[in-house]
């Protein structure tokens, strides 16, 4: 993904996929077209509970590596070699290599790229938006997490769709209580965006996320009622990740097969947990300590 004349951007060229040592064991879809179904409820016991948590740990601090590592010259590929060798350092097998055919170790979605941008060659400039989407496996488990960073100094537009995008994910997580539907979550994170004149982006979604990188359950980001009515209950486990843009929520899709941008090339940024529903509350399973 460099940039054309405009500052749009477009694809580059990519490094070869990454290398896993053998000692870490892969999850079950690698080298096939498409993942085993999943049989679950999207519940976990305490004790699976803890495995998730601790894919999900790797996950985050591979993050916070990645943020360490993100300023104006750094190339996307490098981003991802950063959050690879954070992975596998601890043991882990970044669950995107190799998912239905995606070819790194982490998701980088720069400016207009909504979501799943494919590392490569692109050198980020001051003033851009990156997000990194980083998903660990880890004895039998997936903890999946993304934050978007600014590049440099960010303008003030970017700054504050950064800022709003990480409170919307926060609101949808609050909002998601037992007893609740689904579609709650998007309801507020729809809300929210709508205040400042955001697009939110609906045909990219939340999803339920344990034993499996996506086990079929959906959490959309707007209002979906009375669609995904499923009801919240204590001991699910799904990610929120709200993509919210500058402008349209409509989009394209490039001919990698993947990397997913804005139809009119405004900005877009996201965020995302891995997140448990307690009877009382919730917790994050995707942070570092
Ligand atoms: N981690 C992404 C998510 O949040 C999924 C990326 S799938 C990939 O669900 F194949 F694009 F890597
Ligand atoms: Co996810
Ligand atoms: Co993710």
């Amino acid at each position: 993904m460099p940039f054309d004349a405009h500052g749009f951007l477009i694809p580059g060229t990519r490094p070869a996929p990454r290398a896993v040592p053998t000692s870490i064991a892969r999850p079950p879809y690698v080298g096939l077209a498409a993942p085993p179904a999943y049989v679950g409820d999207n519940t976990y016991t305490s004790a699976e509970v803890e495995l998730i948590r601790a894919a999900g740990r790797i996950a985050s601090g591979a993050l916070d590596a990645v943020a360490e590592a993100v300023r104006p010259g750094v190339t996307t590929a490098e981003l991802d070699r950063v959050a690879h060798e954070y992975v596998i350092a601890h043991g882990a097998y970044p669950s995107t290599l190799g998912y239905r055919g995606f070819p790194a170790s982490s998701c980088t979605s720069v400016n207009e790229v909504i979501c799943h941008g494919i590392p490569d060659n692109t050198v980020l400039r001051e003033g851009d938006l990156v997000n990194v989407d980083v998903t660990a496996y880890l004895d039998g488990f997936h903890g999946d997490t993304n934050r978007s960073y600014r590049v440099g100094v960010v303008s003030e537009e970017v700054d504050q769709l950064i800022e709003r995008t990480h409170e919307a994910m926060m609101r949808g997580i609050r909002a998601a209580k037992p007893g609740r539907a689904v579609n709650v979550i998007g309801r507020v994170i729809e809300t929210y965006a709508k205040r400042f004149g955001y697009g939110v982006v609906r045909d990219f979604t939340g999803h339920g996320v344990g034993s499996s990188f996506h086990t079929g359950l959906i959490i959309p980001h707007y209002d979906s009622s009375p669609a995904y009515s499923d009801v919240i209950r204590p001991g699910m486990v799904f990610t929120v990740e709200p993509m919210l843009t500058l402008g349209t929520h409509e989009w394209d899709q490039w001919e990698d097969g993947w990397t997913v941008t804005t139809r009119d090339r405004s900005l877009t940024a996201q965020f995302e947990h891995t997140v448990l529903i307690h009877e009382d509350g919730f917790e994050l399973l995707t942070v570092s300590e």
